[in-house]
């Protein structure tokens, strides 16, 4: 949370404009301060992080089958099932927990329209790989990069791969407006287009071009976002050291696994997976999550159980446990541990202490 003082500071002008929303002075200043941070061309603020996705889907038109990810928050197949789009389930890389390209090809059908991937954890996708398969096709590629706040590869944005990339602003994620989230495009005409549908349509006073939804960021929490924009870098570095600490120790313990940096790429340490491998450590994934939980520290299954398993989606041919082998494993096995730009040496003593016995 930003500092309170500052965030009076700027309650107090915010009450003598009595501009509270509707594209004002500080929705437009977060707005120019992600575009400069992100390294990224356009940006429109949305309320959460679910709307960009419903409003990338009907920007582009997006109708029939779109090739998606079982291992995600349930959010990412929601979006689909809103614009009553059937999703398409497709196995992920078990070395990176994001959609497997390998494995895209094969679920196209005449149907397919676009393919929605998620950079899971905040590690980039194979975007070149899916994206020769999305031109191959014709096919259009919307990210949802909820978790990809500034991560870089090769000093670039991975925000500007794609059609669109979806942000979630979630009190949760590494940068926060309390609840909130943005859509990334390329261009002027698509944010233009972007900005009615956020706004029921409406392209001026007396015209509504599109059934639009109503997802305007308002200006107490653009505020909050831009005294947050200026801490963002310490707080990704903290966890960073979070991230080196956690490694250290379980480096060494048979039957915890973890991934590591991926080399030219800047990661934002919005979380720390474990993953469990019952044998090995001598307890299944769900014992050390709830001994974890004794001792009042609370990791969190994500994403367990896998969206292709909840009532609206089993019944989809996709959702088949054979299809799935790799997400399925992943999701019995993981935790994400503890991680925030506050934890403590003692803090993270206290989780490692739990999982070394
Ligand atoms: C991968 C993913 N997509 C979408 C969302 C939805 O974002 P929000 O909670 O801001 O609506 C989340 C949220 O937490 C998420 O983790």
């Amino acid at each position: 949370m930003p500092d309170l003082e500052d965030f009076n500071v700027i309650l107090k002008d915010i009450w003598a404009k009595k501009w509270i929303t509707n594209n004002g002075s500080y929705h437009k200043e977060l707005e120019k301060a992600l575009c400069d941070y992100l390294k990224v061309p356009f940006i429109s603020l949305f309320t959460n992080g679910t709307l960009p996705l419903i409003t990338a889907l009907q920007a582009l038109r997006i109708t029939g089958e779109v090739i998606t990810t079982p291992y995600s928050f349930v959010a990412t197949t929601h979006a689909l099932w809103w614009n009553g789009i059937k999703p398409v389930f497709v196995d992920i890389d078990p070395n990176t927990g994001n959609l497997d390209p390998n494995k895209i090809e094969a679920a196209i059908t005449p149907q397919t329209t676009a393919i929605m991937p998620v950079h899971v954890y905040g590690r980039p996708c194979r975007t070149k790989e899916i994206q020769n398969i999305a031109d191959k096709y014709g096919l259009r590629v919307i990210y949802d990069a909820a978790h990809a706040f500034g991560v870089e590869e090769e000093g670039k944005s991975i925000l500007n791969e794609g059609d669109l990339s979806t942000l979630s602003f979630h009190a949760t994620k590494v940068f926060n407006t309390v609840e909130g989230g943005a859509l990334i495009m390329h261009d002027e005409k698509t944010k233009q287009r972007i900005d009615y549908l956020k706004n029921f349509g409406f392209a001026n006073e007396v015209e509504v071009v599109a059934p639009g939804i109503n997802s305007k960021m308002d200006e107490i929490r653009s505020a909050y976002g831009l005294l947050n924009l200026k801490k963002v870098d310490l707080a990704i570095e903290a966890r960073h050291q979070v991230a080196i600490r956690y490694r250290q120790t379980l480096r060494d313990v048979k039957g915890i696994d973890f991934w590591d940096d991926v080399p030219g790429v800047r990661h934002n340490y919005s979380y720390f997976p474990i993953f469990v491998n019952e044998e090995e450590y001598g307890m299944t994934r769900d014992e050390l999550y709830f001994k974890l939980k004794e001792h009042n520290i609370f990791g969190r299954r994500y994403f367990y159980p896998l969206i292709s398993t909840f009532s609206t989606y089993r019944g989809l041919d996709s959702s088949n446990r054979n299809n799935l082998p790799n997400a399925h494993r992943l999701a019995e096995s993981v935790i994400c541990l503890p991680m925030h730009h506050a934890l403590d040496q003692n803090d993270i003593n206290r989780v490692l202490d739990v999982i070394i016995r």
